[in-house]
């Protein structure tokens, strides 16, 4: 089994299962365009987030890491009419894609993208007293995830499902000397879900057209 297999058989699924989509497709070709990165979720990854905020019925949704918001649209086309995403990003040049994606799917009046460093906006966020988040999808900076766990927790419910991508790389997470903080930082965000008694949590696995990676799924069960 192989990085080309893996990609052939997404390319199978989606085919069958991910309708295809004007406004995902231009979300990706701006942001290529742009020079992003193509670190977004593939289009069945972004399926599944779409759908589990689906299932759990979100109203308000938090991501933290934007990107150009391809991951944004997906989830955000998972909200009623009156519902909100706010999506936290730190790069000029990858909001300004995003808001430009955001708009052109016509959920400007749903996203809220807050321009600056998570860990500042997640303290505002906090201090605004809103109502807590339904759905938070972590997707950020690797080093951070122990402070988005921490913060992510605080403006939850119980109930609430917090997903965070990227925590398997290549396997790399089970090296407890491994010299990349990146995994480090994973490593950290596992330890403190597996401490916390307020989260039940599974990670999966996953392979694709984006390697060899995984999820966590994680539900807050008591009111924080
Ligand atoms: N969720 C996106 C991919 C996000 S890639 C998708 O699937 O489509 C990670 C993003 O996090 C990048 O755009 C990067 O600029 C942003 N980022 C990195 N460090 C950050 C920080 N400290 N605060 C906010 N955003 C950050
Ligand atoms: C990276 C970040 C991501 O969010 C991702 O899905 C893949 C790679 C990265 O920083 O390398
Ligand atoms: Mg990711």
């Amino acid at each position: 089994m192989n990085q080309e297999q893996w990609a052939a058989v997404d390319h199978y699924i989606t085919e069958l299962l991910v309708s295809p989509d004007q406004v995902l497709e231009a979300a990706l070709q701006t942001s290529a365009a742009a020079g992003l990165p193509p670190i977004n979720v593939a289009p069945n990854q972004g399926k599944l987030l779409q759908l589990l905020a689906t299932m759990q019925g979100a109203k308000n949704i938090l991501e933290i890491g934007t990107l150009g918001g391809y991951s944004t649209i997906w989830l955000a086309r998972a909200l009623p009419p009156d519902g909100h995403l706010v999506t936290l990003e730190a790069e000029p040049l990858h909001a300004s894609v995003a808001q430009k994606n955001i708009s052109r799917a016509g959920l400007e009046k749903i996203v809220d993208l807050r321009l600056g460093p998570a860990l500042a906006t997640l303290k505002q966020l906090a201090a605004e007293r809103r109502e807590p988040f339904d759905f938070i999808f972590i997707d950020a900076d690797k080093e951070s995830y122990p402070d988005y766990f921490i913060w992510s927790l605080k403006l939850s419910r119980r109930g609430t499902c917090i997903i965070a991508d990227n925590v398997v790389r290549n396997g790399a997470v089970i090296d407890p000397a491994h010299a990349d903080p990146r995994v480090q930082g994973v490593r950290r965000f596992n330890e403190l879900l597996a401490a916390e008694p307020r989260i039940t949590a599974t990670t999966v696995q996953t392979v694709g057209s984006k390697g060899y990676d995984g999820f966590t799924i994680a539900i807050v069960t008591a009111d924080p």
